[in-house]
């Protein structure tokens, strides 16, 4: 696998925003490397998908959270089938906001992965160090195999204080012995000024703050091409 750079935009932009940003990134990022996707809320993703088509930009996308349920009475939810004719490559499952503030468990987040994984969309699970062996424990071993994980420690998470670089490498190590040899990317609090040192010690980022400017974010990209 490339390694992998991922634009969280969490709860932020609407259409015309989301639109901006793809045609701003692509006017000003070089090719790269590396596999660059980002991570609009739902309501964004037809218009995201159509501007990545339309310039025939390298961008993947993503989707943030899925239901842990498939296509059924849940009202409220997004299913994979509600996204099937999306194009979505990535799917971030229990984000440590998703925890806090929507109460999802490790049970939901594995049957999150079962879902995508039914769509071929490829789970990003998101850990930190406290419960990445529970995360571990109750996923099945085969689905676990085909996830990326992310190692999101709560301190890093937009407030600038982006864990030592030494740290991550041992965690990462950590997150290897759990999983398996699956790739293993950083999140929290990546800038420009610190990208370059997680790259040589994962398989990639999630930015969150760094990603909401596009010409930003292209810049980041473009420190490390
Ligand atoms: P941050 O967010 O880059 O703003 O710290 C990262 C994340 O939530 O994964």
């Amino acid at each position: 696998m490339k390694q992998l750079i991922i634009a969280n935009w969490k709860a932020q932009k609407n259409t015309e925003e989301a639109k901006h940003w793809v045609e701003t990134f692509h006017s000003i990022a070089t090719t790269v490397p590396f596999t660059i996707a980002v991570a609009p809320s739902f309501p964004l993703i037809p218009a995201v998908s159509e501007a990545i088509e339309s310039l025939h930009c390298y961008l993947k996308l993503a989707v943030q959270t899925l239901s842990s349920y498939p296509a059924g009475s849940y009202t409220g939810a997004v299913s994979v089938k509600n996204i099937e004719t999306l194009a979505v490559a990535y799917a971030i499952l229990g984000h440590s906001e998703r925890r806090q503030y929507f109460h999802e468990t490790h049970s939901d987040v594995a049957k999150q992965v079962e879902q995508a994984l039914s769509e071929n969309i490829t789970p990003i699970v998101c850990v930190d160090k406290e419960y990445l062996v529970a995360q571990a424990n109750v996923l099945d071993e085969s689905s676990k195999k085909r996830c990326v994980v992310a190692y999101e420690p709560l301190a890093a998470i937009g407030s600038g204080q982006a864990e030592d670089v030494g740290t991550v490498k041992r965690i990462i190590e950590q997150i290897r012995n759990e999983y398996g040899q699956v790739p293993v990317i950083y999140g929290g609090s990546v800038s420009q000024s610190n990208i370059a040192e997680y790259l040589t010690v994962s398989d990639g980022v999630l930015v969150g703050s760094a990603s909401l400017d596009p010409h930003t974010f292209a810049e980041l990209v473009n420190s490390v091409a």
